[in-house]
């Protein structure tokens, strides 16, 4: 069983995302969603910095996220096809709580940059893991539109960008487990270097 809510280390064991195309809704309610968001905001933090924000969209401004999204391919794509511009529509409304992790680091700050990033895919993991532990299904995702400079200044301040846009819903079909690496492929006991 996948996201199995029996206790936290069922859940953990378990977890699993969904596709955010697949998601349906109704995504958390408000104060659920403040739950989610202060789970995540207590991310492991090098120095106190909260190098991250939670930026949320919500449905009445889904229109005018597709409408951005269209601009920006225009941009960076100005062959994409009518299938990518509906793409696009689609993404802009896909079902569910739309979350924009935003990397928020200080820059020439004393903890280093890579650090605070760390920090912020710490607070995405624990989002999805929250919005796991109330029964919702997220799903995390970046592409083409996560690096586009347009796309980035209508969600980031400068020094900012985009860790991922994180749809919070529902599955809408049964989900399927992924492989995962073996243990043995990524854990490994630390040899001491000849000194
Ligand atoms: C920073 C980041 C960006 C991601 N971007 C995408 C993406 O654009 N498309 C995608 O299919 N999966 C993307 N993923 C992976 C999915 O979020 C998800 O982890 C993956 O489908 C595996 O599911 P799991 O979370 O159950 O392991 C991204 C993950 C991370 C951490």
């Amino acid at each position: 069983m996948l996201n199995d809510r029996s206790s936290i280390l069922t859940l953990l064991e378990t977890r699993r995302s969904g596709k955010p195309r697949e998601l349906i809704g109704p995504g958390p309610s408000a104060q659920e969603l403040d739950r989610i968001l202060t789970i995540a905001a207590r991310a492991p933090d090098h120095g106190k910095l909260h190098p991250w924000r939670f930026v949320t969209v919500s449905d009445d401004q889904r229109d005018g996220l597709a409408a951005l999204l269209k601009a920006a391919l225009a941009e960076e794509n100005p062959e994409a096809s009518d299938g990518h511009r509906q793409k696009e529509e689609e993404f802009a409304h896909y079902a569910g709580q739309l979350v924009v992790l935003v990397s928020a680091p200080l820059h020439d700050h004393k903890i280093p940059l890579w650090e605070q990033e760390l920090s912020c895919g710490a607070a995405g993991m624990s989002l999805l893991l929250a919005a796991h532990a109330l029964g919702y299904i997220a799903g995390w995702v970046t592409g083409w539109r996560a690096y586009s400079k347009r796309v980035r200044s209508a969600f980031c301040g400068p020094g900012e960008r985009i860790g991922g846009f994180i749809f919070i819903g529902q599955a809408g079909r049964e989900l399927e487990e992924r492989p995962r690496p073996a243990l043995s492929d990524v854990r490994k006991a630390w040899r001491p270097p000849s000194l």
